[in-house]
């Protein structure tokens, strides 16, 4: 059986927040290690690195994934989303701006992974019940708060926006 090369480096060219980016990276390297020291995305964190905790969750093809379980070359020519990219102005958006009114965190190191799953969730479920949106967050892991604070962010999120029409 043919073995990859695991420690050659390798091109990687992506699409992550609507701008065309590539680096070279080992063939083992994983996909949130090349979002944050090759291209310098902190934002994705790492806490498990073996797909439990949901911190390093960004968006590929508009699909969460956890970034520690992939190699940065399977992602090559795809398009990726940051929590860096969640917002396009200095302004938070609204669910970032719901996680502070809320108090869904503390030190912040969930946070991304939450934002980025939540995001993805409230497209799909616009009218999500308690139950749908504990189960949607069920495989990210906060240490500090609890979840209350997190539930509430997500369904008053949702609330504003069938109540804006949005
Ligand atoms: S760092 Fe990827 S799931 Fe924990
Ligand atoms: S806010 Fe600290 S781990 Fe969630």
């Amino acid at each position: 059986m043919s073995q990859l090369p695991l420690s050659q480096k390798i091109s990687v060219a992506v699409t992550v927040n609507g701008v065309q980016r590539a680096a070279d990276c080992e063939y083992r390297t994983t996909l949130g290690d090349f979002l944050r020291h090759e291209l310098g995305l902190t934002g994705t964190h790492y806490g498990c690195e073996h797909g439990v905790c949901g911190a390093c969750t960004i968006h590929l093809n508009d699909e969460p994934v956890r970034s520690c379980l992939m190699f940065a070359y399977q992602a090559n020519g795809k398009e990726l989303k940051t929590v860096e990219g969640l917002s396009s102005d200095k302004e938070l958006t609204d669910l970032q701006a719901a996680f502070k009114k809320h108090h869904a965190l503390q030190c912040g190191f969930c946070t991304p992974g939450f934002l980025m799953t939540s995001a993805k969730f409230l497209i799909d479920n616009p009218n999500p019940t308690e139950t749908q949106v504990r189960e949607a967050i069920s495989g990210n892991i906060c240490r500090c708060t609890g979840y209350k604070g997190i539930v509430e962010a997500i369904l008053d999120v949702a609330y504003q926006r069938r109540k804006l029409g949005a």
